[in-house]
C-alpha cells in the first residue's frame, strides 16, 4: 500500500482495536521495507522526515494498545534495561576460522589440492572480499530474530542480540521469499564500523577525555559487547551476511544460491560477490580489490575464495580450525613512511623496558598510527633503529604497527644509537638485564607495573571489568587511588568523580561492574593476578584442577605438574608466585574483597573422578557414547578424544581400533565396559 493512505491523524484512543491491529501490521511491514530500502539496499524512498512519522504513528498506537506489542516490531530496535553480563551461548555449528595467505603460489597449491581431491578440473570458485569486523552468528526461528552470539573460541560465544536488535540494517524478521520462511536458520555475518564512523567516533571519545580506540574492527567489537544497548544504539554498525551455518527447510546446492537466498530475506551482503572457474580471474579480482582498497569506506584485509558447491564442500569437510574448502587471500600489509620523533621506554606489568618509537602520525590505511613497538635492546641494536630515522612502517591486521625498515638518507647524519636507560623511568630502580630484555625488579612498588597489572586485571580475559581500560588504570594509579589490586573493589563514585573523562554516569557504571565481578571464576581470577606463566588456558586447567583457590596456593610442584600441560618450568614460576609473602598477601586480601570464585559445574573438583581423563572406543553396550561422557564430566572427570599420555583410562568397547594400540604403548590403563560400569558403580554414579 502507499503508505500515503496511511492513517496517521485519528487520535491514537479513537482507533477501533480491529483498525489498530491492522495499522500496527501495516506500519512495521512499510517500516521494514524503508528500513531495507535505506540501509541494504541504498535506495531510500521517502524522506527522514517522513520515516519519522511512520516510527511515533507506530509507538504511538503501541503503546495505546501494549497486547499488540511484539519483539520484532521496529520499536524494539530501542534499547532496553543494560544488562549485568552477556550470557555465554552455543552456536548452532562451529564457527571455524580461515587458513590464509599471502602468496599467489600459494593460493594456487590451494587450489592444485583441492581440483585433486575432488578429482575434477571443472570447478567453481565463489569470491568475495574478506571483511575486517567482528563475526557474528544470527539465529532466525520460524523467521524471527532470536539469537546472535559472537564468535567467542567458535564453539560459543557471547549472546549480543540486545545490542544487535539496534544494528538497522539486521532483519527483525526476515523477508518474505519466493523460497519460503526457513524453520531454523543460522546466518553467519561481519559486524563493520565505516572508516568514517570510526574517525568520527575518535572524534567525540578524545573530546570527552577518553582513549580512542586503535582501527574500526576494535571499535565495531567494543560497541557490539557493550552491556547497555542504548551505548551500541548509537555506534553506526553494520552487519554483512556470507554464509549460512545451518538450514531447515531449504535445500542449497551452491553458495552462490545462499547468497541469493540471504539478500531475498533481507541481508544486506558484501558487494562484489562472484563466480569463476580459474585462477587468472582470481588473481584478478584480488588485485581490483586491492587497488580499490582505499576508496572504500569499510575495512578489508583480502579475499575470500571458496568452493561454489556445496556437497563438494561436504566432500573436503574441515580441520578442527577451518574448512578444507575456502581460503583468505590476504593484501599486504598496508606501509606508509614517516619519521620517529623520540624513542620513549615503556615499562610493561611484569617490569619489562619497551623500547616505542613515537612517529610523526601517519596514515596507514585509513588509520592513523604514531607510535611502533621496538621490542627489546637486542632487536634494538640488531636493527640499529634510532630517534629522527626515516622509516617505513606497516600494520598488519591486528598486529601492532611496526617499523619495517629504516630509509638510509645521503648526506644526513644520523643520531646517536639509542642505549637503554640503566634506571627505570618511573621509579628509578637501577634495572636488570634478562637475555634480550631490560627488566625493572621493583615489583610491587614501580607505578608503572601496578599500571599494567591493573589493566591485565581488569581485561577481558580477565576480570572483564567494563570502563576500566589502560587509561583509567593508569589515572587510578596516579592519583593514588589504587595502589595494589585490591584497592579496586574499595573504590566509590566519589572518588572517581575527580577524574577527567569521569561523571555522575560513567562513575557509577564503573563502581557497578566492579560490584558485579566480586563473584568471578576462579579461571577468571588466576589469570587476571597475573601469575608468570600462566595465560588464559593454564589458569582455566588449574582452575578445574585444583577448584579453590587455597587448594592451588598450598600445592606443591608436584601436585600442579598434574595439571594437563603445565611442565615442571611453568610449576616452578607458580609456585614460586605462591610462595613469596608479598604475592601471597596480595592475594589474600583481593579474595577477602571477593564474594565468590566459582568453578562452572561440569569441571567441578573433587567428584569421584576428578582429574581423570577418560577416553573411548568402540562401541558400547549399555549406553550411547555420549551419555558415558556425560557421565564422567558430571563426576568431575574429563572425556577427551585422543589417547596421549596424559590419558589415565581407555575404555574399550566392542570393535578394536588404533586408540586400543597407542593406549598399549603408552601403558594407560585400559578398561572393559564392565569395569567401566563398575567403576561407576563404586563411586555411587546411577546410570
Ligand atoms: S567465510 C569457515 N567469508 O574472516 C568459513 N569469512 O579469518 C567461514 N571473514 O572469522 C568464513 N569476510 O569472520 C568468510 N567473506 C567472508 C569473510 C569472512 C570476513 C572473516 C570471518 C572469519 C575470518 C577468518
Amino acid at each position: 500500500m502507499p503508505d500515503e493512505a496511511l492513517d496517521l491523524d485519528t487520535p491514537a484512543e479513537e482507533l477501533p482495536p480491529d483498525d489498530a491491529r491492522e495499522l500496527v501490521a501495516t506500519i512495521r511491514a512499510e517500516i521494514a521495507r524503508h528500513d531495507r530500502l535505506y540501509h541494504v539496499d541504498g535506495h531510500p524512498e521517502i524522506s527522514d522526515a517522513r520515516y519519522d512519522r511512520l516510527f511515533q504513528r507506530l509507538q504511538e498506537v503501541e503503546k495505546r494498545f501494549p497486547h499488540l506489542q511484539s519483539d520484532t516490531s521496529p520499536t524494539q530496535r530501542v534499547a532496553g534495561e543494560p544488562r549485568g553480563e552477556l550470557p555465554t551461548l552455543p552456536h548452532a555449528a562451529p564457527m571455524l576460522s580461515l587458513d590464509s595467505t599471502q602468496d599467489p603460489e600459494e593460493v594456487r597449491r590451494f587450489l592444485d589440492r583441492m581440483r585433486k581431491a575432488l578429482g575434477s578440473d571443472e570447478i567453481e570458485y565463489l569470491l568475495e572480499p574478506k571483511l575486517d569486523g567482528v563475526s557474528l552468528e544470527l539465529v532466525y526461528e520460524r523467521g524471527v530474530l532470536a539469537r546472535a552470539v559472537t564468535r567467542g573460541n567458535g564453539r560459543e560465544g557471547e549472546g549480543v542480540i540486545d545490542n544487535v536488535r539496534t544494528i538497522p540494517s539486521v532483519p527483525l524478521r526476515l523477508r518474505e521469499a519466493d523460497r519460503g520462511t526457513p524453520e531454523f536458520l543460522s546466518v553467519r555475518g561481519e559486524v563493520l564500523m565505516s572508516l568514517s564512523a570510526f574517525e568520527a567516533l575518535n572524534e567525540e571519545l578524545v573530546k570527552a577525555g577518553v582513549e580512542p580506540y586503535s582501527n574500526p574492527r576494535n571499535s565495531a567489537s567494543g560497541a557490539l559487547r557493550q552491556l547497555d544497548a542504548s551505548i551500541t544504539a548509537r555506534r553506526p554498525l553494520q552487519c554483512l551476511a556470507y554464509d549460512v551455518l545451518e538450514v531447515r527447510g531449504p535445500t542449497f546446492r551452491s553458495d552462490e544460491e545462499v547468497v541469493g537466498a540471504l539478500r531475498e530475506w533481507g541481508f544486506p551482503i558484501p558487494e562484489r560477490v562472484r563466480t569463476v572457474r580459474s585462477v587468472d580471474e582470481i588473481l584478478e579480482y584480488h588485485a581490483a580489490f586491492e587497488r580499490d582498497r582505499d576508496s572504500l569506506d569499510y575495512e578489508i584485509d583480502g579475499i575470500v575464495v571458496k568452493l561454489n558447491g556445496l556437497r563438494e564442500r561436504t566432500d573436503l569437510g574441515a580441520t578442527a580450525h577451518h574448512p578444507r574448502w575456502a581460503i583468505a587471500f590476504k593484501f599486504e600489509p598496508r606501509k606508509e613512511i614517516t619519521r620517529i620523533e623520540r624513542i620513549v621506554i615503556q615499562v610493561g606489568r611484569t617490569g619489562v623496558l619497551t623500547p616505542v618509537a613515537l612517529l610523526l602520525p601517519v596514515e596507514v590505511g585509513g588509520v592513523t598510527v604514531s607510535r611502533a613497538s621496538l621490542h627489546n635492546r637486542e632487536e634494538l641494536e640488531r636493527r640499529d633503529i634510532r630517534e629522527e630515522d626515516l622509516v617505513r612502517v606497516q600494520r598488519a591486521g591486528d598486529v601492532i604497527p611496526q617499523v619495517v625498515e629504516v630509509i638510509a638518507e645521503e648526506g644526513r647524519t644520523r643520531a646517536a644509537p639509542f642505549s637503554m636507560p640503566d634506571r627505570c623511568p618511573e621509579c628509578r630502580t637501577p634495572v636488570q638485564t634478562k637475555g634480550p630484555f631490560t627488566v625493572c625488579p621493583n615489583r610491587l612498588a614501580c607505578p608503572a607495573q601496578l599500571k599494567g597489572r591493573l589493566s591485565h586485571f581488569a581485561s577481558r580475559e580477565g576480570l572483564d571489568i567494563e570502563g576500566l581500560g589502560s587509561e583509567t588504570a593508569s589515572l587510578l594509579v596516579e592519583r593514588g587511588l589504587v595502589t595494589e589490586l585490591a584497592d579496586v573493589f574499595d573504590l566509590e563514585e566519589q572518588d572517581l568523580l575527580p577524574l577527567p573523562g569521569f561523571a555522575e554516569k560513567s562513575a557509577r557504571n564503573l563502581t557497578a561492574a566492579i560490584r558485579s565481578r566480586r563473584t568471578t571464576e576462579l579461571r577468571r581470577f588466576l589469570y587476571a593476578v597475573g601469575i608468570p606463566e600462566v595465560g588464559s588456558a593454564v589458569a582455566g586447567d588449574l582452575a578445574s584442577h585444583f577448584g579453590t583457590l587455597e587448594r592451588l596456593w598450598d600445592a606443591g610442584e608436584e601436585d600442579i605438574q598434574d595439571v594437563g600441560g603445565v611442565g615442571p618450568r611453568m610449576a616452578e614460576q607458580i609456585r614460586g608466585f605462591f610462595q613469596e609473602p608479598a604475592n601471597r598477601a596480595a592475594v589474600a586480601r583481593l579474595r577477602d574483597r571477593m564474594e565468590a570464585l566459582t568453578v562452572p559445574t561440569g569441571e567441578s573438583p573433587g567428584g569421584p573422578f576428578h582429574g581423570r581423563r577418560f577416553v573411548f572406543t568402540g562401541t558400547l553396550e549399555s549406553m550411547s557414547r555420549s551419555r558415558a561422557k556425560e557421565l564422567v564430566e558430571d563426576a568431575g572427570g574429563r572425556a577427551v578424544s585422543s589417547v596421549s599420555g596424559e590419558t589415565h583410562f581407555l575404555v574399550a568397547g566392542a570393535g578394536r581400533g588404533s586408540k586400543l594400540e597407542a593406549a598399549r604403548k603408552l601403558g594407560v590403563t585400559i578398561l572393559s565396559e564392565q569395569e567401566f560400569l563398575a567403576m561407576l558403580a563404586d563411586a555411587g554414579i546411577g546410570l
